[in-house]
């Protein structure tokens, strides 16, 4: 590995497919590794550095916060975790009820499955419905509704009850719905499926989803965990679409870099009571003053303005790229973008050579996640870049 790491990497097991490469300082969109070299950052931890790193927001937070109290544990109230759950409530307008706070978004889903398990208990409903091609987490709950083979046949059964339908298949969901309907309890679905490609879902096959969760009293779940958190423009995911979840899990962008999550719930899905669920760490102080801060910051309108308008930027420059027969497509909304081109893989590698990050989605397609704070100028930067990477990649 290109590092001074090389002799300790053994340590650690081998579960991820790294670059041979160790970040060692960042600011806004750039990194630095412990070599020197400067890398153009527009994987954002995943979607999660919403600010950018090591943005003076989050590091004001942090330190104010440090300085008066980094944990309690849930036996008492915290100030920063009643302040986030009201904040995250009023940014939806009256739309949800209360929140239960975590550490990543996998627990964000792994407690929805509970919530959903105990909501339908109550009412005789047993099967949860998810998406083909759908990512969830890796927890075995999160990963029995991951719609992606690859990620689940290694762990053999799974918890039971669990159906997919094709995303985007009006058909296949109204089999899927006439066969079941009465057994469900649940709905799980990602407005953009982020890790399967950057795949949106069909406004009329949300709404099929919304008219049939309604009628048949079930609880449709958003999980916004990679385009939640102003990622689309809008604060919450779901405000980008004409469709309202019962529920949304939320996280990465939630905390802009600090691990939390979030399951929020309206009214008819809020049945967790005393005992039902519970986390050490979640909604710990430090964590919740600074994603408080971050939210804050993300939620002004002027901000997520911005949002809309670097990704207008970027879009139609993929768009001069596509017709140059650069990329072959692309696709997404607000910040979540994704390429289509040939061997995602060796174009994630090709940018890497040229020090910009980029991370690959689904079979075809290579993700763009920029910081949300990534201004006019600092996109115009990124698309000479990918340029340039384009350029030699088409010419191999
Ligand atoms: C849509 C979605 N849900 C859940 C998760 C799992 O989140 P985490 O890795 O924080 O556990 C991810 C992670 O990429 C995700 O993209």
């Amino acid at each position: 590995m290109n590092s001074k790491m090389d002799e300790k990497i053994k340590g650690v097991m081998p579960t991820y497919g790294r670059q041979p490469v160790c970040f060692v300082k960042g600011k806004g969109m750039w990194l630095i590794d412990d070599l020197g070299d400067c890398y153009m950052d527009m994987v954002s931890g995943v979607a999660v550095n919403a600010l950018g790193h090591c943005s003076e927001v989050m590091i004001n937070a942090l330190q104010e916060q440090a300085k008066e109290l980094i944990h309690v544990s849930n036996l008492y109230w915290n100030k920063p975790q009643v302040e986030l759950a009201d904040k995250l409530l009023s940014l939806s307008g009256g739309d949800f009820k209360d929140v239960f706070f975590c550490n990543s978004g996998t627990e964000a889903l792994e407690g929805a499955i509970k919530l959903c398990k105990k909501f339908g208990n109550q009412k005789n409903k047993s099967k949860l419905l998810f998406m083909s091609n759908s990512f969830h987490g890796r927890s075995t709950g999160a990963l029995a509704i991951t719609g992606q083979p690859k990620y689940q046949l290694p762990f053999g059964a799974l918890l039971q009850g669990c159906i997919s339908v094709p995303l985007n298949d009006g058909d296949e969901l109204k089999k899927a719905l006439d066969e079941h309907g009465d057994e469900i309890a649940s709905v799980f679905i990602e407005p953009i499926q982020g890790e399967g490609g950057v795949i949106q879902v069909e406004d009329s096959f949300l709404k099929e989803i919304e008219a049939f969760c309604k009628e048949k009293e079930a609880i449709l779940v958003f999980d916004e965990v990679q385009c939640g958190a102003g990622r689309l423009g809008t604060y919450y995911a779901y405000q980008s679409f004409s469709v309202k979840p019962d529920v949304v899990c939320m996280a990465k962008g939630l905390g802009g870099g600090v691990p939390i999550g979030a399951i929020i719930a309206n009214q008819k899905a809020s049945v967790f009571e005393k005992s039902d669920h519970g986390s050490t760490f979640g909604g710990n102080p430090l964590m919740c003053a600074v994603s408080l801060a971050v939210t804050d910051k993300i939620a002004e309108s002027a901000f997520l303005e911005q949002v809309k308008e670097t990704s207008k930027y970027i879009v139609e420059q993929l768009g001069l790229m596509k017709a140059e027969a650069l990329i072959k497509d692309y696709r997404g909304k607000g910040l979540l973008l994704g390429i289509v081109v040939d061997s995602p893989n060796q174009f994630v590698q090709k940018a890497h050579d040229n020090k910009l990050l980029l991370v690959a989605a689904g079979s075809d397609a290579v993700r763009i996640l920029p910081p949300l704070n990534t201004t006019l100028e600092d996109a115009k930067q990124f698309m000479e870049l990918l340029r340039v990477v384009a350029h030699s990649f088409v010419l191999e």
